[in-house]
């Protein structure tokens, strides 16, 4: 165990035992809740909800029936929303290396199965380190439709260990779907050895292009941006540390890439029109793919990487793919859009 993840129990198991503790705005949400996601949250027990240290929503479209694995789940709370999106089909797994949250998800358990009307839990804990989930003997490699994560790989000293387990635990074409807090520069190294400012998820807060370079390496498709928030520290004596570092809470999306033999692919040498044909439940009318891509019932012009995305996900199934062989053959009032990942102007 190295010094940060004891110093990160420490915060988060014995120092801060409600949200209102945190010291600044980084790890607690202002993303807006969708109603949906507001009536769950009503069946969320309040002792879970007061001990939710998140930056943002990790709830992707077209969640019922996956088994999800969510990293440093802490109390639970978003285990529990997510055990209702699956629905008693599906299966939902939080690990977590601070025993004293996890004891608050454990107890709980019962409550929720009963409130969600399941015959049976459809969510289990185990404790453990994000950094060796191959390891954990609950843990099967390639078991998990969707990982997701809330404010906690910003947590952790080896980013890049915490994505290459990831990729282990997916299935082909599986997707991780998770908020963080990101910089715009380095933080200096006398910040990053201030515990406070670490617990606090500011100083070990991600560079975009690191993200974007690790994941390209370990085999994930391109990381796809679909929220970003800037966070105000509201604290004068840690803003007076951090100067005029940056920090954005970000949500992104990646995909473990397959190899896939596909015509639509292969023959298209001038992108696909893409349609989302078949909505998917509580997103009937579009589905936001990322901060400028949202699909609707009508064609649009999509380059070949993004058209990959959607081929090898579970998402497939709910868009028209139409190769585009020549350029004339693409209708006029077609929007392009293209995948640039280059929001904060770091790669
Ligand atoms: C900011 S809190 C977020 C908790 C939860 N996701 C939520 O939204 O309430 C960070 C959590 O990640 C856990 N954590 C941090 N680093 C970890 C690591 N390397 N392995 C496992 N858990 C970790 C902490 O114990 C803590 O519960």
């Amino acid at each position: 165990m190295t010094d940060i993840h004891k110093s990160v129990q420490n915060y988060y198991g014995q120092e801060l035992q409600q949200s209102s503790d945190l010291k600044t705005d980084a790890c607690c949400s202002k993303a807006e809740i969708p109603l949906f996601i507001k009536d769950i949250l009503k069946k969320i027990h309040p002792d879970v909800i007061a001990k939710y240290y998140g930056c943002g929503l990790i709830f992707p479209p077209k969640l019922e029936g996956c088994r999800v694995l969510d990293l440093g789940c802490g109390a639970g709370r978003d285990v529990y929303i997510l055990s209702n999106l699956v629905g008693h089909q599906g299966y939902v797994v939080g690990v977590d290396m601070t025993k004293e949250q996890l004891d608050i998800a454990n107890r709980f358990i019962d409550y929720h199965t009963k409130e969600f009307d399941f015959q049976t839990p459809n969510v289990e804990f185990h404790l453990g380190k994000i950094e060796q989930l191959t390891d954990n003997p609950n843990l099967k490699v390639n078991s998990f439709d969707v990982v997701v994560s809330n404010c906690v790989v910003n947590l952790s000293p080896d980013k890049k260990k915490v994505l290459q387990q990831v990729y282990e635990m997916l299935k082909p074409g599986g997707e991780f779907y998770f908020s963080d807090v990101y910089a715009d520069r380095s933080v200096p190294e006398e910040l990053r050895q201030n515990q406070i400012l670490w617990g606090e998820c500011l100083s070990g807060a991600i560079r975009e292009s690191d993200l974007i370079s690790d994941a390209l390496d370990i085999g994930f498709t391109r990381p796809i941006l679909v929220t970003q928030q800037p966070i105000c520290i509201n604290n004068q004596q840690l803003q007076d540390l951090l100067g005029d570092i940056k920090f954005t809470s970000c949500t992104y999306r990646l995909f473990k890439n397959k190899s896939i033999e596909d015509p639509i692919i292969s023959d298209n040498k001038n992108g696909t029109l893409v349609t989302y044909q078949t909505p998917i439940i509580h997103y009937e009318n579009e589905f936001q793919f990322d901060q400028s891509i949202i699909f609707k019932d009508q064609p649009q012009y999509v380059n070949d990487e993004l058209t990959k995305m959607l081929r090898i996900s579970r998402y497939n199934d709910n868009f028209k793919f139409e190769s585009v062989t020549h350029e004339n053959e693409i209708p006029k009032s077609t929007k392009q859009v293209s995948n640039c990942c280059c929001r904060q102007g770091t790669c």
